[in-house]
């Protein structure tokens, strides 16, 4: 367990949820908030890697809750359990949890497509409806919505993950329209190919190169994504409202076409 010692940051007094807290970019902001100074609540299925982090992050300040976005009553109970463990509800949500199924479209089962809209767009919703209400009253608040470049173009064996991250877009947009003038921003982060567990294969497949074609030439970390969200649930970020920002590398800003690049 890390030093309790209460850190001074650009978050001190704020509680920031992270749901999907417990893996991958969600585990970055994690870290990233609590270095920062925020109380941090790891909202995941997984508790105990939740709690496995928490400890490592500093237990006292780092609370780990159990939660499965997908069951309304779960995400209502969890947005209770934070208002009671936290001191007060939370000021920063981060709607993190993610899963990824790959395969062609003709093979995508019932099951393929209702598992990809409820946990990548429908337990964002939940999310969004159980903790605006809240930051509305209080005057503050933000809610950062981790979207993917599959929410832009379409990607090979991922249809109903890119319409979820589409999705994901417009509840942004849509959310930030109704909760205008509340001193709520609703924004979302667009991450690229990023090396946590979801890449791992593609990531140790030497014949994959997902960092090399980006205008960068590495791999994300989930810190990239952690930098980036800091920056929206920050003060410095309160004219920035419904939009999204793309984190990958300029992947999807620019393509080069075979013959266009030459090795120098
Ligand atoms: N890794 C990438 O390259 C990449 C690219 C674009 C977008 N994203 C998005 O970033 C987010 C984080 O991805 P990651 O790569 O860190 O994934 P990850 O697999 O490392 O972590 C996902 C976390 O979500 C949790 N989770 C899954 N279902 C849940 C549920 N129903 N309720 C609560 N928690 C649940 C898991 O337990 C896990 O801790 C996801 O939304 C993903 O779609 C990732």
């Amino acid at each position: 367990m890390s030093s309790s010692k209460p850190a001074a940051g650009k978050f001190t007094g704020r509680v920031a949820v992270v749901t999907g807290g417990a893996s991958g970019a969600g585990a970055a902001i994690c870290r990233e908030f609590a270095e920062q100074g925020a109380v941090v609540v790891i909202a995941d299925l997984n508790i105990a890697a939740a709690e496995k982090l928490a400890d490592e992050l500093g237990a006292d300040r780092v609370h780990a809750i159990a939660v499965d976005i997908t069951d309304s009553a779960s995400v209502s109970a969890l947005a209770a359990q934070v208002a009671k463990q936290c001191g007060g509800p939370a000021d920063i949500l981060v709607n993190n949890a993610g899963v990824r199924i790959v395969k062609p479209l003709l093979e995508h089962t019932d099951e393929d497509w209702a598992k990809m809209i409820s946990i990548n767009l429908t337990g964002h919703f939940y999310c969004t409806r159980a903790f605006a209400a809240a930051m509305v009253e209080r005057g503050w608040g933000r809610i950062i919505n981790i979207a993917s470049i599959a929410s832009f173009v379409g990607r090979p064996d991922r249809a109903a993950y890119c319409a979820a991250k589409a999705g994901a877009l417009g509840l942004t947009r849509g959310a930030a329209v109704d909760l205008r003038h509340s001193g709520v921003t609703v924004n979302a982060i667009a991450p690229g190919s990023i090396a946590t567990p979801l890449n791992a294969e593609a990531k140790n497949d030497e014949n994959v190169d997902w960092g090399g074609e980006t205008l960068v030439g590495r791999w994300g970390q989930g810190r990239d994504i952690a930098k980036a969200a800091a920056y929206l649930a920050s003060d410095d970020a309160s004219y920035v409202n419904g939009t999204t920002l793309t984190v990958d590398g300029g992947w999807v800003s620019a393509k080069a076409r075979g013959g266009e690049i030459h090795a120098s």
